[in-house]
This record gives C-alpha cells, structure tokens and sequence, in this order.
C-alpha cells in the first residue's frame, strides 16, 4: 500500500516537472519564431536591438525604446490595427483582404493570430535601453 503511495507521489511529480519543461521549451521556441517574422517583416523599418542598430526608417520608434511605454505590449497586441500597418498587415482570417482596386505600393506583410503572439513573446525577451 504504501509503495502505491510512494509511486503515485513519485509520478505526479514527474508529470509536474515534464510540464514545466514542455511549457517553457515551448516559450522558447514561440521567441524564436517571434524572432524570425521581426527580422523578416519588421526590420524594414523599425530598429530592433541586434538585429539593424543603423536600420530602420527614422520616423519609426525603435523596439527597445517602445518598451518606455507603460502600455507597449498593448501595443504589439494591436500594432496591425495602428497606423500605418493596416496598409501593409494582413491577419489572416482577421483583416479585411486589400481591394484590388486599391493599388500596392508595399509589399504586403501577411501574419496568422499565433503569429502575433510569437512577436510579443519575442519583444518580452528585448531589454529596455538606460
Ligand atoms: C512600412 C514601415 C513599417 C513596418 C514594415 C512595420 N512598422 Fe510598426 N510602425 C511604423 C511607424 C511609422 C510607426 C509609428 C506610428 C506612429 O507614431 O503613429 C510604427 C509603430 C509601431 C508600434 C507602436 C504603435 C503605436 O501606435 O504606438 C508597434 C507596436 C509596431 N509598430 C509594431 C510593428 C511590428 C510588430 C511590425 C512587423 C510585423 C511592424 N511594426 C512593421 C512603421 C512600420
């Protein structure tokens, strides 16, 4: 009887530990893909730490210095809605699909829901600049 105890406390706890391990192995990975579709899509005109100190266009703030903003994962959570994104952002399944009568003067950025997630995971890890 007591050894059933014993191996029932002893699984629980290893059940615990696998899922701690899987949540955070896949926080990491959620900061990796986040990682990626910054490079990819949003270099182009933000500066984002280690990735292009001298890129960017300068009417665009930069990642680092977004975090000063009390409100800024607000703000990642909603960037496609913002101006100017929703002339160039698409969420799948969210946004509105561009007229074809409107003409394209950017190459349009197309992102999933989980995407967006990804991105803020991503922004959480950059650190705010002294
Ligand atoms: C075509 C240039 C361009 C691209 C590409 C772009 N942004 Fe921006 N973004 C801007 C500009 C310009 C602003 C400043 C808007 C303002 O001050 O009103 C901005 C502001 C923001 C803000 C702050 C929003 C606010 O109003 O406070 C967030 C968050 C943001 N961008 C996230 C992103 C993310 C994430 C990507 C990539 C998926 C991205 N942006 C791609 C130009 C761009």
């Amino acid at each position: 009887m007591r050894l059933v105890i014993f191996i029932g406390i002893i699984s629980v706890f290893f059940a615990a530990i696998g899922n701690i391990s899987n949540s955070f192995a896949s926080d990491i990975a959620a900061v990796d893909r986040g990682r990626d579709i910054v490079r990819q899509h949003c270099t182009r005109c933000h500066v984002v730490p280690d990735m292009n100190p001298y890129g960017g266009i300068g009417s665009t703030p930069s990642f680092a210095a977004m975090k000063w903003l009390e409100d800024w994962a607000r703000r990642f959570e909603i960037f496609y809605i913002l101006p100017p994104h929703p002339s160039l952002v698409r969420i799948e399944g969210v946004s509105e699909e561009r007229s074809a009568n409107l003409p394209a003067f950017n190459k349009e950025i197309i992102l999933k829901l989980e995407d967006i997630d990804d991105i803020l995971e991503f922004v959480k890890t950059l650190k705010t600049p002294k």
